[in-house]
């Protein structure tokens, strides 16, 4: 049989991940959206590009869960996006009902699959898939470190003049304002970025790369979607080619980093089977500090999910 990924959402992440995804021939795909019509037609345009791009996966848009059916990977991408002015966690109320009933499909029809969840507050929805799914926690993985950190190494190699790809950085914590960068555990093709940049800049990057999301809603007027797109993509590629990338996912942690049961952005090493490891960093003080500060805020929006299901 065929290899598939499912895609629920046929929005803007939803939409542009099937496109990355299509076009790096990872496995056939299923755009699923509730509005009629809407997945078919992304679909359609999306496999049109096919000869242009020399990729030939199937590609099928649809509103039938049937058509799902024994998919490897589920990306839950359905649920609002923020706008100018929202916090992510104002979407919370409204996301969780979205994503408590796409879960009760998943069980139904890709009871199998391993989960990838988009949705905001990433965190909190990562953690209500898992509860709704019951799956074995290490397949079900937030997309949001993938982002952040791509983000991180973005403006650092803008500000350093390298290439993107080598910049090796590191972050955890909840998918928020308070999450985690480590230039600690950041280095340049070997060099720590510590000694690359002053503290100020660091510190100065690092805040940019926190209100990220926030910066393109600004701009946009809407969340952004292309950077996203690809965290999915580079997700469900290890996932697939089971590559065993270490990678900042929101990831089941118990014993890890103390704590206590909850879904929150760390360093795992993602293959066939999910999150395979955990990579338990030796943090200082003043970084464990950052990362209990997310973790609180990240317990507050889990206690919330319990009482809206
Ligand atoms: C962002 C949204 C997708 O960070 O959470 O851009």
């Amino acid at each position: 049989m065929r290899t598939k990924i499912t895609i629920v959402g046929a929005g803007n992440v939803g939409a542009t991940a099937a496109h990355i995804a299509a076009a790096g021939n990872l496995a056939d795909i299923v755009l699923l959206d509730i509005v009629e019509g809407l997945a078919e037609g992304k679909a359609l345009d999306i496999a049109q590009a096919a000869p242009l791009q020399s990729f030939n996966c199937r590609i099928a848009g649809t509103t039938n869960w049937a058509t799902t059916a024994e998919s490897s990977i589920v990306v839950i991408t359905s649920g609002l996006p923020r706008k100018p002015g929202m916090s992510r966690d104002d979407l919370l109320a409204k996301n969780v009902q979205i994503v408590k009933s796409v879960s009760e499909k998943i069980i139904q029809y890709c009871p199998q699959s391993i989960v990838i969840v988009v949705c905001n507050p990433l965190d909190a929805m990562t953690y209500t898939t898992a509860k709704v799914t019951g799956f074995a926690k290490s397949r079900v993985i937030g997309m949001a470190g993938a982002l952040d950190a791509a983000r991180f190494s973005y403006f650092l190699a803008t500000e350093i003049g390298v290439s993107p790809e080598d910049v090796n950085c590191v972050l955890m914590g909840g998918h928020g304002d308070d999450m985690v960068p480590l230039p600690r555990f950041t280095s340049v093709s070997g060099t720590p970025l510590t000694e690359l940049l002053s503290k100020a800049k660091i510190a100065q990057i690092v805040e940019r790369t926190r209100k990220g999301g926030t910066e393109v809603v600004n701009l946009l007027g809407q969340s952004a979607y292309y950077a996203p797109a690809a965290g999915v993509a580079k997700m469900a590629e290890a996932v697939l080619k089971d590559n065993k990338i270490t990678i900042p996912c929101c990831a089941y942690c118990n014993n890890e980093y103390n704590a206590g049961g909850y879904f929150i952005g760390v360093p795992v090493v993602l293959g066939k089977n999910g999150v395979e490891k955990i990579v338990e960093l030796d943090l200082n003080k003043s970084e464990k500090a950052l990362f209990e500060k997310s973790l609180g805020h990240v317990k507050e929006l889990a206690a919330k999910v319990d009482k809206l299901l």
